[in-house]
């Protein structure tokens, strides 16, 4: 099930029973015990009017005038926060054999061209938030393309589940095939109707959306900078130092430039609202930077996997201020359920003699994303007055699962080994603003 039941609307005040867990800090580095954490086995959490009200233990009955549903033994998080992933990318999803330059212009450039039309775009948008919400994740920063329909169908398709979206146009000028290119003036035209139209409506923000340098000019660069300088309340999204030789074709094309990172500093890209895809390739200035204008890296270590771009060094961000979350980048990413990326940015700290709790992990997928993004009011965690994104996921879901949980000596245990294993078959409900969004067939509560 992908949309509201209308046969089965939702109550008003509803107490949803489960073991729930969030974050009411973040998680020191390598601590797998988290005064940050907060752990409420089996209790019920309370709903009214779409957003959470309050949590007590089950062993007391729930509230009077409360609905219940009985979800004992399940696990409830916060709804997933993808901060960075390409919606028309799941055409491409799993190309073979190329890192990110051939692979842009081998496989997603190509596949992008599609969106200039009006079904394609509207029906890529559907199936790409209805995906999103059957594998945990209820609000994402999203690249749609260059086409301004693109963007249209996104935010409306978004709007009509009543989601948290930050998305864009995609504003790319040059270095690129002629059907994918704007032009200065049109793309400023066509950024400043979509903010108009969508930005602010509802649970939807605009995102002025530089795909990466190498395909704007200055030009392009300089109207995106004054996009945001005009009004601080949108935000900026694009891709910095994923790739060895994009980092050198950058050197090349903005000599004047200190770094690839300063190329968007001297636009007046770098601000609060900032969300920069990768920043392997960043030194100690750049780190420096990002803190200065708290601007955040979203890491996306699936997609640094499978491109071969490279291992991103996340305690020198941390140690530097500099904020980070996490996202698949589909299609450079393989898999669109952020479980996924918590496993593989696991993996690439392991890589580099690091390790990545469980802890710091979902912080980075839940509350330390929306606290990036200056959402921290509103979704990532399960707090009295946020809306009610969140997700209702199953421990396991066979026996072998089941047996290896059961041997865990601790919660960070149990937590991390559940990280590792589970995948969107264990999703049991997404609920949008307390509305079921995703229901998985044949479910029940008990
Ligand atoms: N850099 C510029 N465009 C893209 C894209 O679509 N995906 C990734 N991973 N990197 C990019
Ligand atoms: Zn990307």
């Amino acid at each position: 099930m992908t949309v509201a039941d209308s046969t089965n609307p939702t109550p008003t005040r509803l107490a949803l029973r489960a073991d729930l867990l969030d974050f009411v800090a973040e998680p020191e580095w390598g601590a797998v015990e988290s005064p940050a954490l907060r752990w409420r086995p089996d209790h019920w959490l309370l709903l009214e009017g779409g957003r959470i009200v309050g949590a007590q233990p089950a062993s007391l009955p729930a509230p009077e005038g409360y609905q219940t549903e009985d979800h004992r033994g399940r696990l409830i998080l916060p709804g997933f926060i993808d901060t960075h992933v390409h919606s028309p990318q799941l055409d491409v999803i799993g190309s073979y054999g190329s890192e990110l330059l051939d692979w842009l212009n081998t496989y997603t450039f190509p596949a992008e061209m599609r969106y200039a039309d009006d079904e394609v775009a509207e029906q890529g948008a559907q199936r790409f938030l209805d995906a999103l919400l059957a594998r945990g994740t209820t609000s994402a920063v999203v690249f749609p393309t260059v086409h301004r329909i693109s963007a249209d169908r996104l935010f409306a398709a978004a709007r009509q589940r009543g989601m948290r979206l930050i998305a864009g146009k995609v504003l790319m000028d040059r270095h690129a095939p002629e059907a994918l290119c704007d032009d200065v003036a049109g793309a400023e035209r066509d950024c400043l109707d979509l903010i108009e139209r969508w930005h602010g409506l509802d649970r939807l923000a605009y995102a002025v959306t530089v795909r990466f340098a190498p395909t704007s000019s200055e030009a392009q660069l300089a109207m995106a900078g004054a996009l945001c300088r005009a009004d601080p309340t949108l935000y900026m999204q694009t891709h910095v130092a994923e790739n060895r030789d994009e980092v050198r074709w950058v050197q090349q094309l903005f000599p004047q430039a200190r770094s690839y990172l300063d190329v968007y500093e001297r636009a007046g890209l770098l601000h609060g609202r900032s969300v920069l895809a990768h920043g392997i390739w960043l030194d100690g200035d750049d780190r420096a930077l990002l803190r200065e204008r708290g601007a955040q890296i979203s890491h996306s270590p699936s997609s640094n996997l499978f491109l071969g771009s490279g291992l991103f060094d996340w305690p020198a961000a941390r140690q530097a201020g500099a904020a980070v979350s996490l996202s698949s980048d589909v299609g450079g990413g393989t898999d669109l359920c952020l479980l996924a990326s918590l496993r593989e940015a696991y993996k690439v700290q392991a890589l580099a003699g690091q390790r990545l709790t469980a802890w710091s992990a979902l912080h980075a997928a839940t509350a330390g994303a929306a606290a990036a993004l200056g959402l921290g009011h509103e979704i990532g965690s399960l707090e009295a007055g946020a809306t009610a994104d969140l997700c209702i996921w199953d421990w396991s879901t066979e026996p072998l699962a089941a047996h290896r949980l059961g041997l865990a000596r601790s919660l960070h245990e149990k937590m991390f080994a559940w990280m590792t294993l589970a995948d969107r078959s264990h999703l049991v409900q997404s609920r949008v603003a307390g509305v079921t969004r995703y229901r998985r067939p044949g479910s029940t509560a008990h």
